[in-house]
C-alpha cells in the first residue's frame, strides 16, 4: 500500500480534473437528514453460481461447521457488518418452488433452474438459510416467486415460516425441526418483474395487481410483515417511471417499499465516468422517490413508500454471456468478477449516496455476498479472501451510526463523458446522539493528485465553548493505492486493505484531511 499523501499537494495536471486546490464542507448536528436504518447495510445470497454452494455452504470444507456452513465465510460476513441478507433470489426465485428446499434432504428433488440453467439439488433451502442467517447475525429478507407462481404459494410460505403452529404448514415446519416460527419480517413480492429476461415477466398492470393481491393475502397470514414491490431493474429500463407509477397505483396501500436495482461497470476504459457512477444512482433514487410521492399526492395520502435498494454493485455485465447462452451446469463459476481499488472507490461512492438518501432509502443490499459479483471470494476446498470492495462496506457499516447529516461539499470538479461536470469529492457524515461520535465518509474521484478536504465542525461546540468541540480523530482509514488496478487474490489476499491514514490537522474546530487520488476515506471523531 502507498503512504498517505501529505499536504501541501501539487496542483492537478491531468485531463479529467479541473483543479485540485482543495474541497471544504460544513458539518453541523442541526442539519440532519434522518436516522440510519441499519438494514441499509444488507447483502444478497442467491442460488446462483457459487454463492450458496461452495460459497456460504460447503460440507466437508476444512472450515465447515456441523451444518456445512463455511466459518471462514461466516467470519468475513460478520466482520463486514452485514445487517440483512436477501434470499433466495434474484432471477432464481421466479422459477423456484420453496417446498423443494424444506424437509428431509433425501426427499428433496433435483431441478433445472431456468434463470441460470443450473442443476439445483435443493440441498440448501429455507431452513438452512434461516440457520445460517442466525449464525451470521443478519436479518432475513425473503423473496416470493411471482414469476411462475402466485398468491397461494406466497401465503403458504408465510404460513410455513411465521405461524407458530396449529396449521398444516406451520406444523410441517415444526416437523422439519424448527419449533419456533422464523419470524421473517421483510418480504419481496417477486424479483425484477419488469425485465423481459425474467421467468414469468409481466406488464406493470399484471404485476401491480398480483403484488397487491399477494401482499394483501400474505399480510392476512401475518399482519406484522413488511412488503417490497418490484421497481425497475435499472435506471435505463424503457418502462422506468411508468412501471413504478402503475405498480404503485395498484399496490400503494399494501406495500411499504419499492425496490431499486443498479449495477455499474467500466466497459470501455472511461475511468472518469465510471468513478462518477453514483451520479446515476443519486438521480435514480430522486426519480423513484418523486414517482412514489406523485402516486401518494394523487391519492392525497401522507403515506411514504420508501426505497429498498436491494441489488447494487459494480458488475462487469459486458463480460457476461447472457442467461440464454449458459450451458447447463451444477455449480458453475458465474460472474465471479475480480475487483480492484477503483471498483472499491466506486463501491464507497454508492455507500455515500445511499447514506445521503437515508430519509428515503431504508434497505440496501450489495449484490451478492460470496463469489457472484461479491466482496468475499472462496475456493472449493480452499481459502477465502476479501476483495477490495469489502473494505469500504465494512468501514461504513461500522462507523456510520445514528443520524445522517446533510453535507454539501464545495471544491474541484471532474469532467466526464457520461455525466458532464461532476463533483470531485462526495462526502457524507453521521452523528450518533447516544455517543456523540461523528463518522465522515469521503470519496475523491480525482485521478491525478491528492488534495485536502477541510471540514468545519464548529457547530458541534457546546454553548460558550468558544468553538472548541472537544472532538478528536479516533480513526482514520483510507482505501487507495499507487496502482488503482491493485487487487486481492487467493495467493495475495491482503494486497489491498484499508490502511490507517495520517496527516490530518485538527484544532478542535476545523479539520483538514489529506485525500489521496482515487480514494475512499472514513473517519471517526469522538469526544470520549
Ligand atoms: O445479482 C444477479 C442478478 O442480477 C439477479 O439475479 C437479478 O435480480 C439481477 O438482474
Amino acid at each position: 500500500m502507498t503512504a498517505t499523501t501529505d499536504l501541501p499537494v501539487p496542483p492537478a495536471t491531468g485531463a479529467g480534473t479541473r483543479a485540485a486546490t482543495g474541497a471544504s464542507a460544513v458539518l453541523d448536528p442541526a442539519f440532519r437528514i434522518g436516522p440510519i436504518d441499519r438494514r441499509l447495510f444488507g447483502s444478497f445470497v442467491e442460488h446462483m453460481g457459487r454463492c450458496v454452494y461452495t460459497g456460504i455452504y460447503e460440507p466437508g470444507h476444512p472450515s465447515a461447521d456441523a451444518d456445512g456452513f463455511r466459518t471462514d465465510v461466516l467470519d468475513a460476513t460478520t466482520q463486514m457488518g452485514v445487517s440483512l441478507v436477501r434470499y433466495p433470489g434474484g432471477n432464481f426465485v421466479s422459477g423456484y418452488r420453496w417446498e423443494d428446499g424444506v424437509g428431509p434432504r433425501e426427499s428433496r428433488p433435483v431441478r433445472l433452474d431456468l434463470a441460470w440453467r443450473q442443476i439445483e439439488t435443493n440441498e440448501f433451502g429455507l431452513g438452512e438459510f434461516m440457520t445460517w442467517a442466525r449464525r451470521a447475525g443478519v436479518e432475513p429478507m425473503i423473496a416470493v416467486n411471482l414469476g411462475t407462481r402466485g398468491v397461494q404459494e406466497a401465503i403458504d410460505l408465510v404460513e410455513y415460516a411465521n405461524l407458530p403452529g396449529g396449521t398444516r404448514l406451520s406444523d410441517l415446519r415444526r416437523e422439519h425441526g424448527f419449533a419456533e416460527p422464523f419470524g421473517i419480517k421483510l418480504w419481496c413480492l417477486g424479483n425484477e418483474m419488469d425485465g423481459p429476461w425474467q421467468i414469468g415477466h409481466k406488464t406493470a398492470t399484471e404485476y401491480g395487481r398480483l403484488a397487491a393481491e399477494a401482499g394483501k393475502a400474505m399480510r392476512r397470514v401475518d399482519p406484522s410483515i413488511e412488503l417490497v414491490a418490484c421497481g425497475s431493474s435499472h435506471s435505463k429500463m424503457p418502462t422506468f417511471g411508468e412501471w413504478e407509477s402503475t405498480v404503485l397505483e395498484h399496490a400503494f396501500d399494501v406495500v411499504d417499499f419499492i425496490s431499486m436495482h443498479a449495477y455499474y461497470e467500466n466497459p470501455d476504459g472511461d475511468v472518469d465516468s465510471f468513478l462518477a457512477s453514483s451520479i446515476d444512482m443519486d438521480r435514480f433514487i430522486s426519480r423513484v422517490v418523486a414517482t412514489a410521492d406523485s402516486v401518494a399526492a394523487r391519492r392525497r395520502s401522507d403515506k411514504r413508500v420508501n426505497i429498498s435498494f436491494d441489488e447494487w454493485n459494480v458488475w462487469y455485465q459486458s463480460r457476461f454471456v447472457g442467461e440464454d447462452n449458459l450451458p447447463v451446469e451444477a455449480v458453475p463459476r458465474l460472474i465471479e468478477d475480480h475487483y480492484d481499488v477503483t471498483d472499491a472507490v466506486v463501491v464507497g461512492s454508492f455507500l455515500v449516496t445511499l447514506l445521503r438518501h437515508a430519509d428515503r432509502v431504508s434497505i440496501g443490499c450489495q449484490a451478492q455476498l460470496v463469489n457472484v459479483i461479491a466482496p468475499i471470494r472462496s475456493e472449493p476446498g480452499g481459502p477465502s479472501w476479501k476483495q477490495p470492495t469489502w473494505h469500504p462496506f465494512a468501514l461504513t457499516a461500522r462507523i456510520a451510526q445514528g443520524d445522517v447529516l446533510r453535507v454539501e461539499p464545495v471544491g474541484p470538479t471532474v469532467e466526464t463523458t457520461t455525466y458532464g461536470t461532476v463533483p470531485g469529492v462526495e462526502v457524507t457524515a453521521t452523528h450518533d446522539p447516544a455517543t456523540g461520535d461523528i463518522g465522515v465518509f469521503v470519496v475523491h474521484r480525482g485521478r491525478d493528485t491528492g488534495m485536502p478536504l477541510t471540514l468545519d465542525l464548529r457547530g458541534f461546540a457546546g454553548p460558550g465553548a468558544a468553538e472548541r468541540t472537544g472532538l478528536a480523530v479516533a480513526e482514520h482509514w483510507v482505501v487507495a493505492d499507487d496502482d488503482p488496478s491493485a487487487t486481492n487474490t487467493a495467493e495475495e489476499p491482503e494486497r489491498v486493505v484499508a490502511r490507517q491514514g495520517s496527516g490530518t490537522d485538527f484544532d478542535g474546530a476545523v479539520l483538514t484531511v489529506p485525500l489521496d487520488a482515487v480514494s475512499f476515506t472514513a473517519l471517526r471523531l469522538t469526544t470520549r
